[in-house]
């Protein structure tokens, strides 16, 4: 079940906290929402302590009176939260176990947002009591459009509660504390543990010491690995209640991309469809954005997923909180479409007055009324949106390249201790898929347990950990034909982190044709280079990071470093193996060596961008019931010069095109092709 279905065009709107507000104000509100073509509100989100004013007391009157206010406005959905990310103080003071202890060992106090312990019983029971209290009462509305589980899942809990939900965790895990003992490899150190209860939770007052440095790489990755499933258990038991009630109501709860605790693609597997909250830096490169919401589309499956959040002009939390130039918050927002969003929605409709995000951008801003730039821009889109109507919902991209992110990788590489504390896994991954997505090559973002059937081409950069039986599924992917490309730091360990003793890259070490003897961390500012002599990579390309020293064993050479005590020695191979190709970068590729790689590998696989590769320019296509619409975004801060490959019509402008046509697309403007 996704929004599909459910809708007749993109959702547009966002978070909506009248509650913060006296009731004179929502009039006008509703006024200036219709204004500004808005059509999905948001609500309750933080209500909790209105909704239970005490232990046994329930008050639904300002929700009643926010929902009919809201409903009386035509057309107007609700995305509906369960308001579970704030518990109320009357909880925090009569059942002090809801509060969490952090990473130091310190037991919080009230205060905050997300300060609850997620294996707190007293917290579950009256989160999923609250849940169906809100499903009896409001799980006929027919304007509901999605439940909203708790806001932004995040950080970890280190309480009682938590330890002794975490041997429970371990022991059915292993099994037996000799299997635990093994795993962990605790003899190193004397850590052997002689009983579940010795097992406490890794945090600065064990084995863990800042800045998330541990002694024990696999109890901290086996903590993580808890922690995000002790918060999917929360949101679970929410979603089972609220399943119950309402099964024809879908289910979701707001992700964060590259967001280290949690591993999205676990919980993805239980969400009705994937909503996240987009907050890109300014001045972040357009294709990282792309990949986050690639990461996102693929934890759901690769279908529509929902843009629940961006501001649209200034986040607060920022050092620095410069506005969205004209013209970005619409072309970022058609960016979540071309990816697969089949919603723009904003965090907030009005700006608060007061505490930390007052300072936030919303639609409506503290002067409350409809001439500002922000508004008149949210409302040029909302009717642009409205135009579009429900032309490629429930559209999905195809692709044929895929680049491997994996939360368990992530987590083993950062905490690994060795060779570098420059790594950083979704940095590493964003080089790759970057020089992909510059050329506009359709991209997916995987996990080790997509099907690898319908990619030609995919990319596993610091592949680190090699869980059982993957590197069986590249082998079978590799010998049907498919490229692989992986390099640096990986086929080092297993699941448990134990290292390989079969030769570095372990696993992977016949599928690449070599071995790594031994790696080299370069200081900061320090490089070697990749020696190309011939053929399209030829040159002399910056390699930094790590450089692993490799003997080939059946790969062919491609790149030998040039300096340092290793120079001449191997530095990217490209070994046949079936009837597909690996290819291994001993050390972190610059730029410009990625973009060419890019090109070369492409038209080995015969994959074809969606659109000419241009700089600045992104394009992506969703393809519904055949037909086909092509995305095209000018990046830029100047107008670019593109030819039209295809004979196609803008939706936006009804403007048509014939095949081979120059267009002048303007700085931060967008095509909506429609290619049939
Ligand atoms: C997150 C939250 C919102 C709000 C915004 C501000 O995405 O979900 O409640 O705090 O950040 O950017
Ligand atoms: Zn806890």
């Amino acid at each position: 079940m996704n929004l599909a279905g459910k809708i007749s065009k993109v959702l547009y709107g966002g978070d909506y906290n009248p509650e913060q507000w006296p009731r004179e104000v929502w009039q006008e509100d509703m006024r200036l929402l219709r204004l500004a073509g808005i059509d999905i509100v948001t609500l309750n989100v933080f209500s909790w302590a209105a909704l239970q004013p005490s232990e046994n007391e329930y008050d639904f009157s300002t929700l009643d009176a926010i929902i009919e206010t809201v409903s009386a406005v035509e057309g107007m959905k609700i995305c509906l939260a369960t308001g579970t990310a704030t518990h109320p103080a009357w909880m925090a003071r009569k059942y002090p176990e809801v509060l969490r202890v952090n990473i130091e060992g310190n037991k919080r106090k009230f205060g905050a947002r997300q300060n609850s312990c997620p294996n707190s019983p007293v917290y579950r029971k009256y989160s999923a009591l609250l849940a169906r209290k809100l499903a009896e009462r409001y799980g006929k509305l027919e304007n509901l459009a999605a439940w909203h589980i708790s806001n932004e899942y995040c950080s970890a809990c280190y309480c009682e509660n938590c330890e002794k939900a975490f041997r429970k965790w371990l022991m059915q895990k292993y099994k037996t504390i000799e299997a635990l003992n093994a795993a962990w490899n605790t003899s190193f150190w004397g850590h052997t543990y002689y009983d579940w209860d010795d097992i406490v939770a890794p945090s600065f007052l064990s084995e863990e010491w800042p800045p998330g440095r541990t002694s024990c790489q696999i109890q901290s990755i086996d903590y993580r690995r808890f922690n995000s499933d002790s918060l999917l258990d929360c949101y679970l038991a929410e979603a089972g209640v609220l399943k119950e009630i309402t099964p024809h109501v879908p289910v979701t709860t707001n992700m964060m991309a590259t967001y280290w605790e949690l591993d999205y693609r676990k919980w993805g597997k239980h969400m009705d469809f994937i909503a996240w909250d987009n907050y890109p830096a300014m001045d972040a490169p357009y294709t990282r954005t792309a990949m986050n919401h690639a990461l996102m589309r693929g934890c759901g499956g690769g279908k529509p997923f929902a843009l629940m959040e961006q501001t649209p002009s200034v986040t607060n939390w920022r050092p620095y909180n410069s506005l969205k130039r004209p013209g970005i918050m619409r072309l970022w927002s058609y960016q979540a479409l071309a990816h697969g969003s089949d919603t723009v929605m904003f965090f907030q409709m009005r700006r608060s007055r007061g505490c930390c995000e007052k300072f936030h951008g919303a639609i409506i801003d503290h002067c409350g009324h409809e001439n500002t730039r922000v508004f008149r821009e949210t409302a040029a889109l909302g009717a642009e949106l409205k135009k579009l109507g429900d032309v490629f919902l429930d559209s999905r991209l195809e692709s044929k390249a895929a680049v491997l992110f994996d939360w368990d990788n992530w987590w083993a590489t950062h905490l690994s201790a060795g060779p570098t504390s420059d790594m950083n896994y979704p940095e590493e991954v964003f080089r790759f898929y970057n020089a992909l997505a510059r050329r506009n090559v359709s991209t997916d973002m995987v996990g080790v347990d997509t099907p690898l059937d319908s990619y030609k081409l995919l990319f596993a950069p610091v592949l680190y950990m090699v869980k059982p039986g993957f590197a069986d599924k590249i082998k079978t992917f590799v010998r049907g034909g498919g490229v692989f490309v992986t390099g640096y730091f990986s086929g080092m360990a297993d699941q448990n982190d134990l290292v390989t003793t079969e030769g570095y890259p372990g696993e992977l070490r016949s599928l690449c044709g070599l071995w790594v003897e031994e790696t080299d961390a370069l200081l900061p500012g320090n490089y070697n280079n990749f020696v190309i002599k011939e053929g399209p990579l030829a040159g002399t390309w910056k390699a930094d990071l790590l450089c692993d020293i490799i003997r080939p064993e059946g790969a062919e050479t491609i790149a030998r470093y040039e300096s340092d005590f290793y120079a001449g020695t191997p530095a990217l191979c490209r070994n046949n193996y079936g009837g597909g190709a690996v290819w291994y970068f001993g050390a972190r590729p610059d730029a410009v060596l990625l973009d060419r790689f890019a090109a070369l590998i492409c038209g080995e696989c015969n994959i074809e961008p969606v659109f000419p590769p241009h700089d600045g320019i992104e394009a992506t296509r969703r393809i519904k019931d055949g037909r086909e619409f092509v995305f095209v975004l000018n990046h830029n801060t100047v107008e670019s010069q593109i030819t039209i490959p295809f004979a196609c019509r803008d939706l936006l402008t009804d403007k048509s095109f014939s095949p081979s046509e120059r267009y002048a697309l303007p700085a931060a403007d967008v095509l909506v092709l429609d290619v049939t």
